[in-house]
This record gives C-alpha cells, sequence and structure tokens, in this order.
C-alpha cells in the first residue's frame, strides 16, 4: 500500500490554527479530529514563529510503532519532557540514553512483583485509615479524598516511618510544582527560568523544600545508622552495582521527586474514577462488594488477595479506559518514518493519545458506555495489544504499574468493604494538564455497613 505523505488535519483560523479549539477543550478536540480526519492527523497551533505543529496517532498500531517496535526513533525531546527535566531532574521518567539505563537497572529491583507485593501493608494501613475518617460522614468528595489517599501511600513506600515528616511538605509544594510545569510544558513561549518572575520563584522555592525533607530524612537515618530499611528511600540510597556506581544524592531526591510526580495524581485519578462510576452503577458495584466481602474479614489485605479481586481489577481498567491518567503522551521523531501507512517527518512533535485509542470505535463497542466485562481475560486476549495502554508500552513503559494496580484494587475493596456508595454528581468536570485531572468534585453519599 502506498505511504500517505500529506496528512489530514484540520486547518483551523488562518493565524492560530487550532489553538483556540486545544486551549478551550483539548481531549474533546482530539476526539473529534479523528472522528474527521482519520486515525492520523496533522494540528497547527499558535501563531507564526511560535507554531506548535502535531502529529497525532490514535490508532493502536500506531501507538505499539511509537512506543515499542520504532522506540529509538521517537524520543523523550519534546517541549514537554525538557520542561519536566528542568523543574524535577534527570529522573527515570525524565532521563534517556546512559543515564537512563544505569538508572534503570538500579532502580528495577524495587519494583519486582516480590518487592510490590511487599507493599501491600502500607496500602491496607492507608486505606483502612481513609475508610475510618468517613465514619461519621454522610458525603465525600472522591476526587479529593483519593488524591489524599494516593499521596500518602505513595509517601509512605517512600519513607516508610518518616511519612508524616513529609507528606505534609508534599502536600503543600507538589500542586505548584506541578502546576508550573504544565504551563511551561504546553505554552508556545517561556520566560527564562532565572529571571527572578513571581512564578519561577515560587516554583524554585517548592522544588526546594521537597528536596531539602528528602535530604534532611536522609541524613537523620545515616546519621542514627538506620538506612538499612526497606522504604524505596533507603533502598534508593543503597542501591549500586560493580558496573552502574550508586546513585549520589541529588539523584535521590530526582528519583524521588519523579515518583511523586508519576505516581501520586495518576493513581489518585484511576482510583476516584473508579469509585464515581460504582457510585453510578448499583448493579457493578453491588457484584464488585461481592468479591471484597468474600475475602477473609479478620486480617488486614494482602497482595495475594488481588486474585480473588477479578471484577474488581476489571472495574479499575475499564475506569483507566475511559479516564486514562495519561491521556496523551508525546514524543519527538529523530529521522521521518511510516507510522500506520503515514510518512511522519524527522524531528516532528508526534502525539499518541490514550484518551482517544481507548474509545475508538473500531477497537471498541458502544465505547462511552461503562462495562467491567470488556476485561475478561477472553475479551483482552481477543484485543490489539494497544488499545488498551494507560501506562504506556515499549521500553519506556511504566514501572509503577503493578504497585498502582495493587495499590488501587486493595484499596477500592477495603472502601466497598465498608461503604456503599451513591453518586450525587453524575459528571465530573475535567482538564487536561500533565495528567488526567478532574477540575470539579465527584461526591458521593455513603451509607457504612455494618
Ligand atoms: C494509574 C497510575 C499510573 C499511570 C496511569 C501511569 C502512567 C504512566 C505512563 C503512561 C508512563 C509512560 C510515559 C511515557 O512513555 O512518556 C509512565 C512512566 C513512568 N511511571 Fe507511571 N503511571 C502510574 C503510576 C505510577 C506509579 C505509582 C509510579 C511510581 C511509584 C510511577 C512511576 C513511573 C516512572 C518512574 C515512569 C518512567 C519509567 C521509564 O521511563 O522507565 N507511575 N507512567
Amino acid at each position: 500500500m502506498a505511504v500517505i505523505t500529506e496528512i489530514p488535519g484540520p486547518k483551523g483560523l488562518p493565524v492560530l490554527g487550532s489553538i483556540l479549539d486545544l486551549r478551550r477543550d483539548t481531549l474533546g478536540t482530539f476526539l473529534r479530529i479523528r472522528q474527521e480526519y482519520g486515525d492520523v492527523v496533522r494540528v497547527s497551533a499558535g501563531p507564526p514563529g511560535l507554531r506548535t505543529v502535531l502529529h497525532c496517532v490514535f490508532s493502536a498500531e500506531g501507538a505499539q510503532q511509537i512506543l515499542a517496535s520504532q522506540a529509538a526513533n521517537f524520543r523523550k525531546d519534546n517541549q514537554f519532557y525538557e520542561e519536566l527535566r528542568l523543574s524535577a531532574g534527570n529522573g527515570l521518567l525524565t532521563s534517556q540514553d546512559a543515564d537512563y539505563l544505569r538508572q534503570r537497572r538500579l532502580i528495577q529491583p524495587m519494583f519486582t512483583k516480590r518487592r510490590v507485593d511487599g507493599y501491600a501493608a502500607a496500602v491496607t494501613l492507608e486505606a483502612t485509615a481513609t475508610a475510618e475518617s468517613w465514619r461519621d460522614t454522610a458525603e465525600v468528595d472522591v476526587v479529593q479524598e483519593m488524591n489524599h489517599l494516593a499521596l500518602r501511600t505513595v509517601s509512605r513506600i517512600l519513607f516508610g516511618a518518616d511519612v508524616e515528616a513529609a507528606v505534609d511538605v508534599i502536600d503543600r509544594n507538589f500542586p505548584v510544582i506541578n502546576n508550573y510545569v504544565t504551563q511551561r510544558g504546553f505554552s508556545p513561549a517561556n520566560p527564562p527560568r532565572n529571571w527572578p518572575t513571581p512564578a519561577n520563584r515560587r516554583a524554585g522555592a517548592a522544588t526546594g523544600e521537597v528536596y531539602a525533607v528528602c535530604d534532611r530524612i536522609i541524613a537523620e537515618r545515616r546519621a542514627k545508622g538506620e538506612d538499612d530499611g526497606d522504604d524505596l528511600l533507603s533502598l534508593l540510597s543503597r542501591a549500586g552495582s560493580e558496573q552502574d556506581g550508586t546513585l549520589d544524592p541529588a539523584e535521590i531526591r530526582d528519583q524521588v521527586l519523579i515518583f511523586l510526580l508519576a505516581g501520586h495524581e495518576t493513581t489518585a485519578t484511576s482510583m476516584a474514577f473508579a469509585l464515581h462510576l460504582l457510585a453510578l452503577h448499583p448493579e457493578e458495584q453491588a457484584k464488585a462488594r461481592q468479591e471484597a466481602d468474600a475475602l477473609p474479614p479478620d486480617r488486614p489485605l494482602t497482595a495475594t488477595d488481588l486474585d480473588r479481586l477479578p471484577y474488581l481489577t476489571a472495574v479499575l481498567k475499564e475506569a483507566m479506559r475511559l479516564f486514562p491518567a495519561a491521556p496523551v503522551i508525546g514524543r519527538r521523531s529523530v529521522e521521518a518514518a511510516e507510522i500506520d501507512g503515514h510518512l511522519i517527518p524527522a524531528g516532528a512533535d508526534v502525539l499518541i493519545a490514550p484518551w482517544v485509542t481507548h474509545r475508538h470505535p473500531g477497537l471498541w463497542t458502544d465505547p462511552d458506555h461503562f462495562d467491567p466485562d470488556r476485561f475478561t481475560p477472553e475479551q483482552e486476549a481477543s484485543r490489539h495489544r494497544y488499545a488498551w495502554f494507560p501506562f504506556g508500552g515499549g521500553p519506556r513503559a511504566c514501572i509503577g504499574q503493578h504497585f498502582s494496580m495493587l495499590e488501587s484494587v486493595l484499596a477500592l475493596a477495603v472502601l466497598l468493604r465498608s461503604y456503599e456508595l451513591e453518586a450525587v454528581d453524575t459528571e465530573v468536570p475535567l482538564a487536561a494538564g500533565i495528567t488526567l485531572q478532574a477540575t470539579g468534585p465527584a461526591r458521593v453519599r455513603l451509607r457504612a455497613r455494618k
């Protein structure tokens, strides 16, 4: 078949291209352009001189080519990753080439199945505390609540017994860093970082505080001869091999910040939407609760319980299909390449979008409908490997995916055992930043169970 060299796309406004549409409704615009122009679409945004041209790839085949089979040609060299690197350092999410390979080798052992299963105790401890805190409450906003729960959980696996020292600092500073990177990562022009603008100063101070708390905890542990724990901070401090050496203190802080950035809001969003969808769908909620109720009531849940929660796992996967926490993933091409029958030029900004592929009518029947049965093993096996890819894929796939699934499924089981949920808000307003963000509340009414 001939390769298409003229990639179709909207003309947009004469000078500004599609920038207003993208600003007004980023995610809706991507869905619409797929419907109108197909699976590979060229969009330009911004005035001449500051114009961004995006090559959007919406098919499962195209996503697989960019993330996996042609991954070496599609690098994290784009503006968003540059900004993230400058704000959050050269950690596992942002680094490339030799730095990346070295870091991944040193960090991978912290995310083996055995290690991750060991984090279950921290997960159930925090989820149980959340359930307890709801005792005298008739209604909660699950967006806020899951944000808090995910922050406490990731902080606990990072900092272990020092969680309380870290959690407030992170809670206060993290949104500042997050907003700053989102603003700069998607803006056509930014003031230099070393100018003393209010935004630069605020972000610098926020990063400084998070770094300082990491440094302080590491120093205190070393002074007490107590850096032999098995939280991530201790493991990072001790990581080393003959081939790769060790991580220096600056690299350790960068990894901590990256784990917080990559692992907090993403998991919170997935849990919040799963709970909200269950609150909207009583039948599916009852079915998920039946599984949770069948687990032994007299001990904390562990990783082995996951095998007994297949329906709840399917609910979470379906929530992540409809509301993928990373709705778009960006790369820049090195050389021209053929992607799904289209020629992508060299040096192009390329965007793949779980948000769109997960709702592609060629891959999913009745795509907007909530149906956890799409994730039975048979259904999963019958689909393209990249029809569902909330954790990315290929060599740069999410290192935290097993931890995140474990955390979310166990936490949902703890909450469903304790409460019946009924949705108050039917729609949750959304925005796309670094991650998908619920910008309004998702309130649910609670009925405590015996
Ligand atoms: C629902 C939860 C999560 C989602 C949806 C998610 C999504 C993703 C995605 C899409 C990527 C690939 C980005 C790209 O290719 O440009 C990624 C990478 C990564 N994620 Fe996650 N993530 C989640 C949870 C976590 C957690 C809990 C952690 C850590 C504790 C984590 C740490 C990372 C790291 C370090 C990378 C970079 C991996 C590498 O390049 O080797 N993520 N994540």
